[in-house]
């Protein structure tokens, strides 16, 4: 049984394959307190951890002391105001204008499966593949009943919170701040590994030792942004990718977040993430509740590779729904950087026509086909086609492009409005703005007020239209701002704190109600490239649109970011023009059909004027798709060298889940002059089972190719790539 109650020490007990999680109701107060995270124990009564027999004592025996007691406590969900200094997880406003909240547990329930999260984006399983502790806290003063949610999953070793406040009492309540989880933990000599960039550099990892105080990575963009991402490591100093314990956490939300760690004075570190509590404040009437989103939690003392492929397999197999989960994508070709908005249908049928000869399987129309947009600062919400650039119509073109053999996609910006649009000069007050002042522009736009049902209706519908018109097999769904001048004139001013959660909301509506109506619709996400690459959005597309930077070289750290978290089946890989349009660097054809290898992969050119060196290797590159996508969306992955740490070369092996195939993609960004062959040694095979490397004479066994390595011959010149197969010889399989 993967949950176990222990009554008599009241002691609550979570267990997947290799880690288990304790919990503990303490003191005549019901105090709970967090035991034990880590590798998997049999024995379940660990409270001495809590230290409850020093001083300061519990407050049943030492009253005297209680602020000193809450205040170095181990909080399973901390409170507020009370006594405990350290950041808390929730806090309130009452109508006496008061904070304070404290957590005391009042009953439990455990259960198989795992029930839905009203409206949000969450990880799913049978009674067979999970089991759910409810733990029923409250604040008796308030009359805040906070249900605490954990969801074991075993097999992938990962256990997911968070947490429902229901109003139990006469009057409303405000709530100014609901986390979904947090974890107290004595310091281990953690550094904290974080993700990090900017628009076309986004998710590069950055590890740093911890020290007092609080470090935070937050976002008040209204998306997770290209800045700082919701995920945070902690890792016992010395962890690599193989050893070591990690502790890590990831946020199911796609809207402001905060993820912080706080070493306290005993050098004990509360590591805490939720909904960004600045900006927040959600009005509570009497009996309603507020569903806070779901939290990941990640232990594993197999390093950071085994964090990695923990998440991996939780978001494959219970995060991603739709039905191209488990199947190859169509390679497409989008013309975003081939034409930019400067096409009409012979461009785009000529596009076609090169692409279906060369085995590209479908044909994605990306921005610029509607209203009068022939630039980028007008006509967002006048979602009606551009007849003039599409002459014939969009069904006619869709039809010439499925006469090709191939499949049509299109582009969207559903949440966004030019004040150039024939919407904005109909409804002028459907822009997210605040009375006196003029909404701050971002790409010339200001973003819809999705919050107002009939916006968001009158948006959902426009698009529905676009798609019952044509057969139309994919949408890339875009948003090219983050938030600001948040006021609604749909809500009360006591209201207006919920604006930001309540965007998130609509867009996780309108993105249910898609692909409820379109059930086969292959839904890719975007912000413009990787500023909403989160869980949340999962939950609706099986691929997110990775970054608008695809150099080869950039896309190395990428990558290498996204990866440590995200499946390589959903990130969004192209292979792009050259010189490319972000950083100017020139790198080989083939190094970058390597490189978007690792992701969904298509192509992102004019296909009818590259060189013919070039277009003759899309085929190649096609077939090479086809050869290993399988096994790239589906094995287990591991990080062998890193661009980012060497500033050298980049290498990853991607193992298929029976240990058969492997395969290595091997990135050497800069050739070093008079230097041997470079020694990679791989992992995640059979160490008794023999192997045949690719390039390599003879057979070897798993265990000399993981101890004893291979050899990777210096390629002559700068940004250069190969892939080395690995498979069972046939004689051992
Ligand atoms: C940002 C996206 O990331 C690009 O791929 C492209 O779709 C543009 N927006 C279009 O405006």
């Amino acid at each position: 049984m993967a949950v176990q109650y222990y009554e008599k020490q009241r002691i609550f007990k979570l267990d997947t394959q290799h880690t288990s999680y304790i919990m503990a109701v303490v003191d005549k107060e019901n105090f709970l307190g967090h035991v034990y995270y880590g590798g998997r124990l049999e024995d379940y009564d660990l409270t001495y951890l809590l230290r409850l027999g020093e001083k300061p004592f519990v407050p049943s025996e030492n009253n005297r002391e209680r602020c000193s007691f809450m205040d170095s406590f181990p909080a399973e969900y901390a409170g507020h105001g009370l006594g405990d200094y350290r950041d808390g997880c929730i806090s309130v406003r009452t109508k006496g204008g008061h904070s304070a909240i404290n957590l005391t547990v009042v009953s439990h329930e455990i259960y198989g499966g795992k029930k839905r999260l009203e409206g949000l984006p969450a990880t799913f399983g049978t009674e067979q593949e999970c089991s759910t502790l409810e733990i029923h806290c409250e604040d008796a003063v308030l009359g805040l009943q906070v249900t605490l949610m954990y969801t074991v999953f075993e097999d992938v070793d990962a256990i997911t919170r968070s947490v429902k406040v229901t109003n139990e009492a006469k009057e409303e309540i405000y709530l100014t701040k609901v986390l979904s989880a947090c974890l107290d933990m004595d310091n281990r000599e953690f550094e904290r590994i974080t993700l990090h960039g900017s628009w076309a550099r986004e998710r590069h990892i950055q590890r740093q030792p911890i020290g007092y105080g609080k470090y935070a990575v937050s976002s008040l963009r209204g998306e997770p942004g290209h800045q700082e991402h919701p995920f945070m490591a902690l890792a016992v100093r010395g962890t690599t990718q193989d050893v070591g314990e990690v502790y890590a956490m990831n946020f199911v939300y796609s809207g402001n977040f905060l993820a912080q760690e706080e070493m306290s004075q005993f050098g004990s570190v509360r590591m805490s993430m939720g909904i960004n509590p600045e900006d927040f404040c959600w009005r509570l009437d009497p009996q309603e509740s507020f569903q806070a989103p779901e939290v990941v939690l990640v232990y594993s003392a197999e390093g950071l590779g085994g964090m990695t492929r923990s998440f991996h397999d939780l978001y494959r197999k219970h995060l991603i729904r739709s039905p191209y989960r488990d199947k190859k994508r169509p390679v497409l070709i989008n013309n975003w950087e081939a034409t930019y908005f400067e096409f009409d249908t012979d461009k785009l049928i000529g596009i076609a026509k090169q692409a279906a000869e060369l085995g590209i399987e479908m044909l994605v129309m990306d921005d610029g086909w509607f209203g009068k947009r022939n630039f980028d600062d007008c006509a967002l919400g006048d979602w009606q086609v551009n007849e003039e650039k599409l002459k014939g119509g969009l069904k006619y073109l869709v039809d010439e492009v499925n006469k090709l053999g191939m499949k049509f996609g299109i582009w969207f910006e559903p949440e966004m409005i030019s004040p150039d649009s024939e919407l904005y000069r109909a409804h002028p007050d459907w822009a997210f703005q605040i009375p006196g002042r003029t909404p701050g522009m971002s790409r010339e736009q200001y973003v819809l007020d999705l919050s107002r049902k009939e916006v968001r209706d009158y948006i959902y519908e426009c698009v529905a239209k676009i798609l019952h018109s044509a057969n139309i097999e994919y949408v890339k769904w875009d948003m090219n701002r983050s938030l600001c001048d948040i006021g609604s004139i749909g809500f009360p001013a006591d209201r207006q704190g919920e604006l930001y959660h309540r965007y998130v909301l609509a867009v996780y509506e309108m993105q249910e109600r898609l692909i409820t109506d379109f059930p086969q619709l292959l839904l890719e996400n975007c912000s413009g490239g990787g500023a909403r690459f989160d869980p949340g959005m999962l939950y609706y597309s099986p691929q997110i649109w990775c970054s608008d930077d695809a150099d080869a070289v950039e896309r190395l750290m990428i990558q290498e970011g996204t990866s440590l978290i995200y499946p390589l089946s959903t990130m969004g890989a192209h292979v792009s023009d050259c010189p490319n349009h972000v950083v100017g660097r020139v790198t080989p054809f083939e190094t970058r059909g390597y490189v978007a290898l690792a992701g969904t992969f298509g192509y992102e050119l004019d296909v009818t004027r590259i060189s013919e060196e070039d277009r003759n290797m899309i085929p190649e590159q096609v077939a090479m798709y086809h050869k290993y996508n399988d096994l790239v969306r589906e094995g287990d992955y591991y990080r062998l060298a890193s661009y980012g740490e060497n500033h050298c070369y980049d290498c990853y092996e991607v193992v298929s889940k029976d240990k058969k195939e492997a395969l290595v993609t091997y990135i050497q960004v800069l050739n070093i002059p008079n230097c041997h062959s470079r020694r990679i040694y791989l992992r995640g095979l059979e160490a008794a089972a023999e192997y045949k490397v690719e390039g390599m004479e003879g057979v070897y066994r798993g265990e000399t190719l993981m101890k004893a390595g291979i050899q990777v011959e210096i390629l002559a010149g700068d940004f250069r790539g190969k892939l080395i197969s690995v498979k069972r010889s046939s004689k051992a399989s």
